[in-house]
């Protein structure tokens, strides 16, 4: 899509951070509509009150994206309060910490269901009503900078966004090779934002709530939460994602394109040259 128009969206992990500043941004650019899906319904309300000031039609739709009858749901009511759909973000998702060594079967679970069944639901759900109804549409993946430059006490999250990063990319070409030429889709690979995401553990079910346990010095060592601090704001970094959309971009970011750039030539010296990785912060 070259531009969102009149468009209609529907965000997953919308109530909070990146999702909802995707979903700001959209609406900026010209989205008339917005379904904001989230398992935390209070923060769900709170964001659909907010984003209903722009004067946009906007619903909030309680959803498990790892539950496939919860999004399957999700698409028929998103159909249904907006009368169609043209931009899916499949966004939601969770982080845990930890030496891979240490991760817990619980850690295992709780992410690789948001993080990446929640996006197969996604897009089992959603994109064969994109196919059928046969209008410019887009698909907007939420992976991340952690899904090509992987990073220590992270084993967990970066394994579940190598996995979306590829997703997005077997989509596009099955999309391709569907002749589906007007659903269009983008991989999300944030850097560091100002978001939630350090207290994820407050969505987290109780029947997966056996956590890794690495020392905390460790994961102080490894700096994350550190630069997350220093991180780009998720008004702006949404704003940067949809234009980056907007200019044809496939790889997007929060961060300014140059971002992307330097941290993939990087990981990309490394690979040619047969290297291991070298450490890089996604800052
Ligand atoms: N914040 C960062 O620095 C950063 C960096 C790279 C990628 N990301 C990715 O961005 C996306 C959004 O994260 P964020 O940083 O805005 O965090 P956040 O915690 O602020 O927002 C995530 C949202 O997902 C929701 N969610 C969690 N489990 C869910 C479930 N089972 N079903 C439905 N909704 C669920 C949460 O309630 C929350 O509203 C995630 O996929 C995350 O991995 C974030």
């Amino acid at each position: 899509m070259d531009s969102f128009e009149g468009a209609r969206a529907v965000v997953t992990g919308g109530a909070s951070g990146i999702g909802l500043g995707l979903a700001g941004a959209l609406v900026e650019r010209g989205a008339v509509g917005a379904a904001l899906a989230d398992i935390e319904e209070p923060a769900l309300d709170g964001a659909v009150q907010q984003l209903s000031a722009t004067g946009a039609q906007v619903v909030g739709i309680p959803t498990d994206v790892t539950d496939p009858e919860s999004v399957e749901a999700l698409a028929d009511a998103s159909w249904e309060h907006l009368g169609g759909i043209e931009v899916v973000c499949l966004n939601a998702g969770v982080f845990a910490g930890g030496y891979s060594w240490e991760t817990t079967e619980d850690d295992w679970d709780w992410v690789l269901g948001v993080n990446v069944r929640g996006v197969v639901n996604g897009i089992r759900a959603f994109v064969p009503r994109l196919i059928e109804a046969g209008r410019p549409s887009h698909v907007i993946v939420t992976a991340s900078i952690a899904g090509v430059v992987a990073s220590p006490v992270s084993a967990v999250y970066c394994t579940s966004k190598f996995a979306a990063v590829g997703l997005a990319e077997s989509l596009h070409h099955d999309l391709g090779l569907a002749g589906a030429d007007h659903v269009a889709v983008s991989v999300l690979c944030p850097g560091m934002v100002q978001t939630n995401i350090n207290r994820g553990a407050r969505n987290r079910p109780a029947g997966l709530g056996h956590a890794t346990a690495t020392d905390a010095t460790v994961l102080a060592a490894a700096g994350i939460d550190d630069a997350m601090s220093r991180g780009i704001g998720p008004v702006e970094g949404g704003r940067n994602a949809i234009a980056q959309v907007l200019e044809g971009r496939f790889y997007v970011s929060t961060q300014p394109v140059e971002f992307w750039n330097r941290l993939v030539a990087a990981e990309n010296e490394d690979r040619l040259a047969g290297r291991p990785p070298r450490f890089q912060m996604y800052e």
